[in-house]
């Protein structure tokens, strides 16, 4: 299925990159989560983690930017890979000219999920012209995510209740009929009880709350916000799916400490206390998402081999031209006319 955005789209967007660049980026996580998608079930979510990172890293340098990792793997001492500000894409290696490209990414969103099998794995990718994604460090941060109906009436700060019955309204419900995600997570008790007492449904997930804040942001997938704490980078990609999806995320770093405080100015953010929305973390006049699915999951498949071929499930989108695809591609791997295509 693919949606065009009726609105006209802006004569030029102000730092463009070619926009053809999201099928490039689709490559990307079909390769990152194709190869983690064997390791489904195995147990092992370092595993699972390190050969969807080597695909995604190997695949990148394959799309026609001048590329930087502004969230991946962690800082450069612990990863070796995809580890941020690390230069990728084909600047690094061919002559060009090349468009500046900032990239986010999570190579295996849900490491657990897709080492017990379980909904929702995806490997996921942002990017952006030169400074429009916010370098997040790798600490938890407070979310609120919603729909589109649902943008402008929530607070991060307000009581449960409250976002619970402007969410209801927005979208013409009772507040006994939303769906609300919630990380299962001890820091989460009081929360849930809050959301318990005000009758509204709970949905306690393992992992993922990335793929959680798309789905918030899909009517119809019956999820109608996702609350609580989870990492920060997580958020950031959250955010860039938001801009193209038109929900919103709320957002607040979880500064506990001195170094978590060090961390963030190291990385250029001083209001350590800031509630952020979409536009701040993901500010960018062109930004793209694209997310494979590894299981199957809310919006899309997980990875399926039959032997003549692969087939996975994305979602590709932008905002400039504003479009939103979900992509079903046949990765055909049997040689010549013979190869039999599954439904
Ligand atoms: P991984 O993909 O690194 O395993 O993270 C999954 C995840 O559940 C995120 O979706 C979420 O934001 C974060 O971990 C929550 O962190 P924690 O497991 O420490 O509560």
């Amino acid at each position: 299925m693919t949606t065009t955005s009726s609105k006209a789209a802006p004569a030029e967007p102000a730092a463009s990159f070619d926009s053809d660049l999201s099928l490039d980026f689709l490559r990307v996580v079909e390769q990152a989560a194709i190869a983690c998608a064997h390791t489904m079930g195995q147990g092992d979510r370092h595993k699972s983690d390190q050969v969807a990172v080597e695909a995604m890293r190997q695949e990148m340098d394959s799309v026609p930017i001048d590329g930087t990792i502004v969230i991946g793997e962690g800082e450069r001492d612990e990863a070796p890979m995809l580890y941020i500000g690390e230069k990728v894409g084909m600047a690094h290696g061919a002559s060009g000219p090349f468009p500046q490209v900032d990239i986010a990414v999570d190579p295996l969103e849900g490491t657990n999920l897709c080492a017990t099998g379980a909904p929702n794995a995806l490997a996921v990718l942002a990017a952006s012209e030169s400074g429009g994604l916010l370098h997040a460090p790798d600490i938890y941060m407070e979310k609120l995510v919603v729909g589109p109906s649902a943008r402008d009436v929530v607070d991060l700060d307000a009581p449960v209740r409250f976002n619970l019955r402007a969410v209801a309204q927005a979208n013409s419900r009772r507040v006994e009929d939303l769906v609300v995600i919630v990380l299962d997570r001890p820091r989460h008790a009081k929360l849930i009880d809050e959301i318990r007492a005000t009758g509204a449904r709970i949905r306690l997930i393992g992992d993922g709350d990335l793929s959680a804040g798309i789905a918030a942001a899909v009517v119809g997938s019956g999820v109608h916000l996702v609350m609580g704490t989870g990492g920060a980078p997580e958020g950031v990609l959250t955010a860039a799916a938001m801009r193209c999806l038109g929900g919103e995320i709320y957002a607040r770093l979880v500064v506990n400490s001195p170094e978590h405080e060090q961390r963030c100015h190291a990385m250029g953010i001083t209001d350590i206390s800031r509630i952020y929305r979409s536009k701040d973390l993901a500010s960018g006049t062109n930004i793209v998402f694209a997310a494979t699915g590894v299981t199957d999951g809310t919006l899309m498949k997980g990875v399926r081999f039959f032997g003549d071929g692969i087939r996975t499930t994305s979602l590709v989108m932008q905002t400039h031209p504003h479009r939103i695809r979900f992509i079903d591609s046949i990765h055909v791997q049997a040689k010549g006319p013979t190869a039999k295509i599954r439904f």
